[in-house]
């Protein structure tokens, strides 16, 4: 895993857009407290504004997480001879200044993350290792999901959760129901672990994984009566249940979203034969991220614990999605097969 400690997640954003070779980072706000699950292979540390206070808290840090032999590069705001007494103090391996090529850091913790790390292909399967465990975790040891455990399934649920924008939606919907909140992050496991089956990389991974973990965000906007009611919703209740979609549509509307994003969140329950709502949308009309999503969605909420039903065992519950010809994308339903094999 490359961990990135940095003390302003919007410009790190910004600067990792493009790191599309890395398959595990894990983003460190340096102001907050982490747990970290997994040992970090690279650290990468962009922390602008290093005072003594901040150089301590620093040392303290690296010495727990930092093993031997792991390489550490700092960036720094300048080439000057502080800067270098600065990487002697905290054991950097390398530094690169801020000022000059502005990714050189960057690039360079991706090279030596790959020079020390394991294939790219092995990487992808540790990943989905590692969702596969969160997801086996979360739902078959009878405890509750944590924002900790769900950490320990996926850098990319983490790194969706400390990301601003998302951040925000996320909290919401967990103060407003921990269940649903619950709901969106094993969505959110199962649609990454579905990328690593379908070989996407860490961008579209990435991609799919916040798009799933924002989908329900709609849900915030419907009462709980009838959210959490704990027998079958009145065909009145169901078209209030049914507002979600478009409500967390145009909750998000506004934001700085993709419209990918913002597809799969109106659009998670429209099925291909048009049977779907809110836009009765139809084959060619949904698009791949939301078809994806729906299938993580429809197997998620069957096999998870409901005020109104137990859960249902995986390999059932597989059994229906391949029930759902000319309704769910076949082909990607086959490709979900061995990850609902894994959690059986
Ligand atoms: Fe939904
Ligand atoms: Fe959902």
């Amino acid at each position: 895993m490359l961990l990135v400690m940095t003390d302003d997640l919007a410009r790190t954003n910004r600067l990792i857009q493009d790191l599309d070779a890395v398959e595990q980072m894990q983003l460190w706000d340096f102001y907050e407290d982490i747990h970290l699950f997994f040992k970090p292979r690279t650290i990468l540390v962009d922390v602008a504004h290093l005072d003594s206070a901040a150089v301590s808290r620093l040392r303290s840090t690296l010495s727990e997480v930092r093993g031997p032999e792991v390489p550490l590069l700092l960036i720094t705001l300048a080439n000057t001879a502080r800067a270098e007494a600065l990487a002697r103090v905290i054991g950097a391996s390398e530094t690169f200044s801020g000022t000059v090529p502005p990714n050189q850091g960057w690039e360079r913790a991706v090279q030596i993350y790959h020079q020390e790390g394991a294939s790219p292909r092995i990487q992808a399967r540790r990943l989905a290792a590692e969702a596969r465990q969160f997801l086996v975790e979360a739902f078959f040891s009878g405890d509750t999901i944590t924002p900790a455990v769900a950490t320990t399934g996926s850098d990319l649920i983490a790194r969706a959760v400390r990301e601003s924008g998302i951040r925000h939606w996320v909290f919401a919907v967990q103060r407003f129901d921990n269940a649903t909140h619950q709901h969106c992050l094993l969505v959110a496991g199962l649609a990454a672990a579905f990328a690593t089956n379908l070989g996407f990389g860490t961008l579209e991974s990435y991609r799919l994984t916040k798009a799933a973990l924002l989908h329900d965000v709609g849900k915030t906007q419907i009462p709980l009566s009838v959210l959490n009611k704990p027998s079958f919703l009145t065909p009145a209740e169901m078209t209030v249940m049914r507002t979600h979609a478009i409500k967390g549509y145009d909750m998000l509307k506004y934001d700085d979203f993709p419209q990918e994003t913002l597809a799969v969140v109106r659009s998670h329950h429209e099925l291909l034969d048009g049977s779907g709502y809110p836009d009765g949308l139809k084959e060619d009309e949904i698009p791949d991220l939301v078809r994806l999503t729906t299938i993580c969605d429809i197997f998620g909420a069957l096999i998870e614990r409901r005020v109104y039903k137990d859960p249902m065992p995986a390999e059932k519950a597989y059994g229906i999605l391949e029930r759902m010809t000319g309704r769910l994308d076949m082909d990607l339903v086959r490709v979900f097969k061995p990850l609902a094999t894994a959690i059986a």
